[in-house]
């Protein structure tokens, strides 16, 4: 266990690193959104001229927008050169594929089935005609590791899609991650000599990134074997992901699901996550997100946060997860903040969550620290207005299933719970639910009972406009 904990520390380590390189970047890039939904042409525009064979016979595309104006016009990537036999390098062929579909209204990136197709690191961008679907049905994956990367090429990500809107990502194809030596390298978590942690950059790229994008749809595809994070959407608004299916083994290091970050207007329905890290992890300046209908198994479940890290601003509002199942995973529903931070995370909603075999069920954690050496502050992120309805479920006796360390100086306040019941997998009754500083009430007696949650307000509440979000 103490192996094992150590283990996981020092991921969480590298998993921290990577999300606070990103939100640098993140903030870096993220301008001001455009509100405006895009016109869809009344006419059509003229047929682009286009140098590349255009397949007749378009399928039928199950997300095309509807508009009956445009018909959707197929671009194989093999009508472009490309081989997939799963050694050819077929980037050249999936650009010339992409230009050609970004042109025209309604265009299909088909990337056909029984193929594989190998593209190195590739940025997909915009602005492309609205209605460009990206459909994979065959296999689609990044060179086999860390040795056959091309120097060139970033480490930090594989598939990025930038600057779009009204786009889908589709297909009933596998994006396959070849993850495999990444975790391996001798920079991860006890992967060195002797089961040492060799220091030094330890890059390894997210497999699939959307940046700066609007009104996304993912769906039905089968997403596996990352060499760090499944996907990432940051600087987005307006995606709606769905029938997702997930997987790395349960030892892959930072090997998150879906991670978002300074994005708003999500829905994740009906998908299945298994992974070696968070199931779903929501970044600084997330709002209104809806999870519904999800399968958490073997990482460290559903997250929000970690959030403040270096006295850093966070403002996350409006998180619904509802209906999900999470399995055999160090958390359940987990909310994570530095000392230090400022902002606040509010209208927190988690309901109706089957829990089975979890450690730490429930977590708030105010003292998130990586290196054991971070120092109380006075100022925090603050949370508050955080329901927790019908979560049952067996948990890990290991660690007890409740456990909200809220800060010393802003307390955690109006916290729901309501039908908790959460019994032990096996073993002994950990029957100690663990509170901080935490206010709120329960609308119905909790199993294990929990008498630490205080009644009413702190006598003393920062002012939430200092709070600045
Ligand atoms: C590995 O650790 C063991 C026990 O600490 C030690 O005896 C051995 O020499 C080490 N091997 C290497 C290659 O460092
Ligand atoms: C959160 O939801 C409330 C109530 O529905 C709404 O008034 C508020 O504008 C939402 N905030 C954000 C940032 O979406
Ligand atoms: C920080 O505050 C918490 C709660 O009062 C306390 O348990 C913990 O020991 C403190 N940590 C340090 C490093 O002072
Ligand atoms: C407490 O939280 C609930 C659920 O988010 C919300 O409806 C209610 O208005 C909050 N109460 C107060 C006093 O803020």
């Amino acid at each position: 266990m103490g192996v094992f904990r150590r283990v996981l520390v020092v991921w969480i380590v590298v998993s921290v690193f990577l999300h606070d390189s990103s939100n640098v970047e993140g903030r870096t890039h993220f301008h001001k959104k455009h509100n405006d939904p895009p016109a869809y042409s009344p006419d059509p525009s003229p047929p682009p001229v286009n140098p590349s064979p255009v397949p007749s016979d378009p399928s039928p595309n199950p997300d095309d927008p509807g508009n009956s104006n445009s018909e959707p016009c197929v671009f194989d990537v093999t009508s472009f050169g490309a081989v997939g036999d799963g050694t050819t390098d077929d980037t050249a062929a999936f650009m010339e594929a992409w230009k050609a579909a970004c042109a025209v209204e309604s265009g299909i990136v088909l990337v056909p089935a029984d193929h594989v197709f190998m593209i190195t690191s590739t940025i997909f961008s915009g602005p492309c005609k609205p209605g460009l679907v990206f459909q994979v049905d065959g296999v689609l994956m990044p060179p086999n590791g860390p040795d056959c990367w091309p120097k060139s090429d970033s480490k930090k990500q594989w598939l990025v899609f930038y600057r779009l809107d009204q786009m889908t990502f589709t297909g009933s194809g596998t994006i396959e991650g070849n993850g495999g030596d990444w975790w391996e390298l001798p920079c991860k978590p006890h992967r060195g000599p002797n089961g040492s942690t060799l220091p030094g950059p330890c890059d390894s790229p997210a497999l699939i990134r959307f940046f700066m994008s609007y009104n996304l749809v993912v769906s039905s595809l089968r997403i596996q074997n990352s060499p760090q994070f499944h996907m990432k959407f940051d600087g987005c608004e307006g995606v709606r992901i769905e029938k997702l299916s997930i997987s790395s083994p349960k030892l892959s290091p930072n090997t998150d699901g879906i991670h978002i970050e300074n994005t708003k207007s999500v829905g994740i329905y009906n998908s299945e996550i298994a992974n070696g890290d968070d199931c779903i992890s929501i970044g600084r300046g997330c709002s209104d997100v809806n999870i519904e209908g999800v399968t958490c198994g073997l990482g460290h479940g559903i997250s929000i946060g970690s959030l403040g890290v270096q006295n850093s601003q966070a403002c996350v509002s409006n998180i619904t997860v509802r209906d999900a199942f999470i399995k055999d995973s160090d958390n359940g529903v987990r909310i994570k903040t530095w000392q230090g931070g400022t902002g606040s995370v509010s209208g927190i909603s988690f309901e109706n969550i089957q829990m089975e075999n979890v450690r730490n069920c429930m977590i708030i954690d105010q003292y998130y620290c990586l290196s054991k050496a971070c120092r109380n502050q006075t100022s925090a992120v603050y949370l508050t207005d955080v329901t927790y309805r019908n979560i049952k479920g067996t948990y890990d006796v290991r660690s007890p299933p409740i456990h909200f360390a809220c800060s010393d100086t802003v307390a955690c306040t109006n916290i729901t719970m309501s039908e908790v019941e959460l019994l032990p997998a096996e073993g002994e009754l950990v029957d100690d639910p663990f509170c901080w500083n935490a206010y709120g009430t329960q609308e119905t007696l909790t199993i294990p009972p929990i008498t630490c949650l205080q009644d009413g307000m702190p006598e003393k509440l920062a002012e939430s406009s200092s709070f600045g979000c």
